[in-house]
């Protein structure tokens, strides 16, 4: 095994440093990526973690599980931690280092009383069902993107940051708030989206399918499935009759419809014209999200 675990913050900076002058050493060029994880990797993770080892010279990916982002301590309680089996997927991937610090390692003097707030983008969709969820992952994603800076500067070729931070397409929203919160506080860092990895049956990947049932993941397929509907009636320029995808997955057993909304790619805000009964022209995402038994699920589209 290649790939190094470290837990503080001090040993990361001194060990990204010292790895990033061995590639200059060696001539190459140097750049950092970093892929923020909460663990219990899958091969969604395993797509961030080998596009990040393929565009960087060195690689770290953080596996904390943060609990400024649960709102429910249950659900914290029970978020699978599986330390072993994700360093052995990050080693795979070709990660160098993994960082996984204790939560007082992450916040000393307790839960942070500054934090970044996602502002009113950060109340809709998931942040209505979730309230605060998304100033919880901001904060820790502004604190690991500072952590994550090795202590000597980064080369910036043509004036590009060398240090990439890698997320995932299936968390839409926090994707779009990661960028937003980037541009308008200025870090010198840019976002990689990377996009949704889905299983063969089109259920897309998720720390929390291992949490179904066998019949829940058959129940939770309809999720994919009304996406599915709606991009190929975008495709179509048809219109898209959301309230028919909507009936599609309240037919479901066990499924329970939160939201299935169709918004602006750059705002996440719902679309003025959102086609239900005229033929859809433009972009657009569709948003879903349901629980499937006990289990929350997100999964998105690209339209037109
Ligand atoms: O997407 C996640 O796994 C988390 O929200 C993140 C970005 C690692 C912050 O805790």
């Amino acid at each position: 095994m290649s790939i190094a675990l470290v837990t503080t913050i001090a040993e990361l900076r001194a060990r990204t440093s010292e790895k990033l002058r061995e590639v200059e050493a060696s001539g190459g060029s140097k750049s950092l990526g970093l892929v923020p994880t909460m663990g219990a990797l899958h091969h969604g993770h395993a797509t961030l973690a080998r596009r990040a080892v393929a565009e960087n010279s060195v690689v770290v990916a953080s596996v904390f599980v943060n609990p400024l982002q649960f709102g429910d301590a249950q659900d914290l309680a029970r978020y699978p931690r599986t330390t072993d089996a994700d360093l052995a997927l990050l080693d795979e991937a070709g990660v160098d280092f993994m960082f996984a610090p204790s939560v007082e390692e992450m916040y000393p003097d307790g839960e942070p009383s500054i934090r970044v707030t996602a502002g009113t983008m950060g109340e809709i969709h998931e942040g209505a069902s979730r309230p605060g969820h998304f100033d919880g992952a901001l904060t820790v994603v502004s604190k690991l993107l500072h952590v994550a800076l090795p202590n000597e500067g980064l080369a910036a070729p043509g004036g590009r940051p060398a240090y990439r931070a890698y997320f995932g397409q299936k968390d839409a929203q926090q994707l779009t708030l990661v960028r937003r919160m980037v541009a308008d506080l200025n870090f010198p860092v840019e976002i990689v989206p990377v996009s949704i990895v889905r299983d063969p049956d089109g259920l897309a990947t998720s720390s929390r399918n291992r949490f179904l049932s066998e019949q829940e993941r058959t129940a939770a397929l309809v999720l994919s499935r009304a996406l599915g509907l709606l991009a190929s009636r975008a495709q179509a320029h048809e219109p898209l009759d959301i309230a028919s995808a909507e009936a599609l997955v309240r037919s479901a057993p066990g499924v329970e419809l939160d939201y299935l909304e169709v918004v602006d790619p750059q705002t996440l805000a719902p679309r003025a014209e959102n086609c239900q009964d005229t033929p859809f022209t433009g972009e657009a995402i569709a948003l879903i999200a349901a629980k499937v038994g006990s289990v929350r699920l997100i999964d998105n589209m690209r339209l037109g």
